[in-house]
């Protein structure tokens, strides 16, 4: 991998989990992250025009590190790496998945929500997970848990975080960045109100340092 887990959960507090309906809202959508104060940014695949979104954003707005979300399979991988994603993220594992971000080109960050699944994915060499769904898994709680037998292991938790909890989980000694949609709600997207992304991304930044 060119791209170290590490240098990728280093790269900013707040990930947006980004569901992307209209391909035109791609590029407007990932200026106003990056207006606001976020680069790295995860488009997931619930949508047809997700990997075209990608697509769109590797090519025109190269200042973004744009990865995919909700990958959930080595084919998926394989397509998201070929539209141009820099990184991929999945809500869980499997051992073919885990298999295949290993050979991969790029980071993949699987998803765990036990220590088994946890340990399986060290098996393999993985050091960087997604905690999902963070919330409804235990959250901050489970985290500081795992921090015990598992202080090494790095994780960005998504699933419920929100303005009101993620300086919670950013406090952890094992949390590098922290998973949300809540910087990019569908109602703003829905009505394009990029301003509304911008000033949610920078309010999320600022109070996150
Ligand atoms: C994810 O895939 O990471 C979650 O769906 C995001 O969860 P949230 O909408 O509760 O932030």
């Amino acid at each position: 991998w060119q791209l170290q887990p590490s240098v990728l959960f280093a790269m900013g507090p707040v990930v947006p989990v980004i569901v992307i309906k209209d391909l035109d809202d791609a590029v407007p959508l990932a200026r106003a992250l990056l207006a606001g104060g976020i680069k790295v940014l995860e488009v997931t695949l619930r949508t047809p025009a997700a990997l075209e979104a990608i697509k769109l954003i590797a090519e025109q707005v190269p200042e973004a590190v744009v990865g995919a979300g909700t990958v959930t399979n080595a084919e998926q991988l394989q397509a998201v790496i070929a539209a141009g994603a820099k990184f991929a993220i999945s809500p869980g594992m499997t051992r073919e998945l885990l298999q295949a971000g290993k050979e991969a080109a790029i980071p993949l960050i699987p998803g765990i929500a036990s220590i088994s699944e946890l340990m399986e994915g060290m098996g393999l060499g993985y050091t960087h997970f997604k905690f999902f769904p963070a919330e409804a898994a235990g959250g901050t709680k489970t985290l500081k848990s795992i921090y015990g037998p598992f202080a090494d292991i790095r994780f960005c938790p998504t699933g419920g975080i929100n303005e009101q909890n993620y300086r919670e989980y950013l406090a952890l000694p094992n949390v590098s960045c922290v998973g949300g949609s809540w910087i990019v709600p569908d109602n703003a997207i829905a009505s394009k109100d990029w301003h509304k992304v911008t000033e949610l991304t920078a309010k999320a930044v600022a109070a996150a340092l």
